[in-house]
């Protein structure tokens, strides 16, 4: 198992380090402005890494895909696409960018955003939790653990739990909301690939048991077995990485659709979403990835993950090969590495030398 204890210092002292420098004087201020004035790349240069990026990747077949859910073993494994998304909308991308492929646990940022913009920040940290558990992200122990309390809406407890606490009298008024969500993110009505949630609903066990556990907890707001089935449903919504990496600018540009102009979360929503991403969006590698990237991220077992450059950037990639804490090996390394060479971790700083204050 990981070191979690270390992760959550990590996480601890990274996050600590952004609010101190955020409430720091106006010379940080000075320095960030002129800094980000300095560093936004330019269009040309965001393409050549791009490509670059695609064909340093390209080969690398390291990992396997996801098969506990069996369907999700047949995904063609060499697939891989690159895309990122600009403020204005500008769309860059490499590979096979219009592949479709099941969204699974990044759907559980859209639910946690709705969840909030609907009932409250304060009533997701009280009813789901918002502290990275350290364990894998379907663990029943981190439920045992605290009761089903102090979870995080991006493991499968909490996200299940999360789903039921959505807006909606019925199933088919909740499925109604979550659809519309990830629509409105996307910019576009999406489909839910229906072997994938038939696959993954004939083998869920441990899911429902998840849920169960958190029932006799009372920390679901639902019917146990239909918030498993919903949270299923949008585990199966297909997307291609166009789709992934708008949904993430939709994010980076405060919650309204780059392209679409449409509003589909408050700036005050994510800028709760955003941190739990960072802190649990890898699962139990999310020090490690918020260590080297120093961006918020969000992966599935489908082999998607998205990160955010908040204010700026939508970056997704997308390669069915996973490691064993059930992230995309291509993915991970093709972000960190675009993040790296186009300068966009927000915790590089430069620091400011010129004119010393006389004493
Ligand atoms: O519930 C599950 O196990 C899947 N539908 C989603 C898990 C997932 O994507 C975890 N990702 N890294």
């Amino acid at each position: 198992m990981k070191n979690q204890v270390l992760n959550k210092k990590i996480i601890t002292l990274l996050v600590s380090a952004a609010f101190l420098f955020s409430t720091n004087t106006s010379t940080f201020a000075q320095t960030v402005k002129k800094r980000a004035a300095t560093t936004t790349p330019q269009k040309g240069q965001i393409e050549s890494v791009l490509k670059e990026t695609y064909n340093k990747y390209k080969d690398l077949k390291e990992g396997k895909n996801a098969d506990y859910i069996p369907e999700l073993a047949k995904v063609p494994s060499d697939q891989f696409a690159i895309v990122i998304i600009g403020p204005d909308g500008q769309v860059y991308s490499q590979g096979d960018v219009d592949a479709l492929y099941s969204i699974q646990s990044i759907s559980k940022v859209l639910t946690l955003a709705r969840a909030i913009e609907e009932s409250g920040a304060q009533a997701v940290q009280d009813k789901i939790g918002v502290d990275p558990t350290g364990q894998r992200f379907n663990s029943a122990l981190a439920v045992e653990q605290n009761k089903g309390k102090e979870l995080n809406p991006l493991v499968n407890a909490g996200a299940i739990a999360t789903t039921s606490m959505l807006k909606g009298n019925t199933y088919e008024e909740k499925w109604k909301n979550i659809i519309q969500t990830h629509n409105d993110f996307a910019g576009r009505q999406l489909e839910v690939n229906e072997p994938v949630y038939k696959s993954e609903a004939a083998t869920n066990q441990h899911n429902q048991a998840l849920a169960s556990l958190m029932n006799s907890f009372e920390r679901m707001y639902f019917d146990p077995q239909k918030s498993v089935d919903l949270y299923t449903k949008q585990c199966a919504i297909n997307i291609n990485t166009k789709d992934l990496a708008m949904i993430a600018a939709t994010l980076a540009n405060g919650g309204t659709n780059p392209v679409t102009k449409k509003k589909v979360v408050s700036p005050q929503t994510v800028a709760h979403v955003l941190p739990v991403m960072a802190t649990c969006g890898l699962y139990d590698d999310s020090g490690i990835w918020f260590y080297n990237v120093g961006l918020p991220a969000k992966s599935g077992v489908g082999g998607g993950i998205m990160a955010i450059v908040p204010g700026q950037y939508g970056i997704a990639a997308f390669s069915p090969r996973l490691d064993e804490a059930g992230n995309s090996i291509r993915a991970q390394r093709a972000i960190a590495d675009i993040v790296s060479k186009l300068n966009l971790n927000p915790y590089l700083i430069q620091p400011n030398t010129a004119g010393a204050a006389k004493r």
